[in-house]
């Protein structure tokens, strides 16, 4: 598959797509403290989503049976929201998409919930940070290689690992589209990229070791040193000049 150059109006009908989701995001966020259970935001979900009318896109995703993914502590992505309580001090990563209009976003945050520990805050920090340094080289005429070795220089000049197993992704009438984005790799590979490119950025980094475990559930993926992890998704499209993030508010 090539990599699919979106029109500007099409751009235009993903930043809607990426407001919905940042403004759920938003009520998610606020929604988490101590005592909340998973499913309850995924309750939040569907009824801001039917509200927007707009599509849950990761329900049914491969046989996915939530509409957000709830991952905490260890848990580094495609946790499945269920009766877990969400404690104080947890870190909590919430990955969310819609469809609208033919059209994903796909955005993720990473909180604490309630007083957290300083290095747990670090992590989030850093993880955020990562995401900005790789939108910072998401410009025409730059290598794809140059979004991932300034996520991976980022993290690891900092002492934090960055997985390696799950990647950032092309996006647009499918969440999934080319290219992989890898979140490590020499700056000089990939695709040159090009004004109407659209990529989901999504670093996903680790206080101990970057190597990862799937559950029995097949789909939460954890790590494997149990050491906690963050994640930060954005949605952004390529142009002439500064790169456009669509999930924001
Ligand atoms: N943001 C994640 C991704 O890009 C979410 C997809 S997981 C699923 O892969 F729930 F949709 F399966
Ligand atoms: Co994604």
């Amino acid at each position: 598959m090539p990599i699919i150059l979106k029109s500007d109006d099409e751009i235009a009908i993903m930043r809607q797509a990426g407001s919905i989701v940042a403004q759920t995001l938003q009520k998610l966020v606020e929604a988490v403290e101590p005592g909340v259970v998973e499913k309850d935001l995924d309750k939040l979900v569907r009824k801001e989503f039917e509200r927007h009318k707009v599509v849950p896109t990761f329900l049914g995703y491969h046989g996915y049976p939530a509409t957000v993914c709830i991952s905490i502590n260890e848990e580094i992505v495609h946790g499945i929201p269920g009766d877990r309580v969400i404690e104080d001090g947890d870190v909590v990563s919430i990955d969310l998409g819609c469809t609208y209009k033919g059209f994903v976003a796909d955005s993720a945050v990473t909180i604490i919930c309630g007083n957290g520990q300083p290095q747990a805050q670090e992590l989030v920090d850093v993880t955020r940070g990562s995401l900005e340094a790789g939108i910072g080289q998401a410009r025409a005429g730059n290598r794809l290689g140059a979004i991932s070795h300034a996520i991976q220089d980022y993290v690891e000049s900092r002492g934090y690992g960055v997985v390696r197993e799950y990647v950032g992704h092309g996006v647009g009438r499918q969440m999934h589209e080319e290219p992989q984005v890898p979140n490590f790799g020499p700056a000089d590979r990939g695709p040159v990229l090009k004004k109407g490119m659209v990529l989901a950025l999504e670093p996903m980094v680790t206080a101990g070791d970057w190597h990862t475990l799937q559950l029995e559930d097949h789909w939460t993926v954890v790590t494997a040193d149990g050491s906690l992890s963050a994640h930060f998704e954005h949605t952004i499209a390529i142009t002439d000049g500064d790169p456009q993030v669509l999930t924001v508010p």
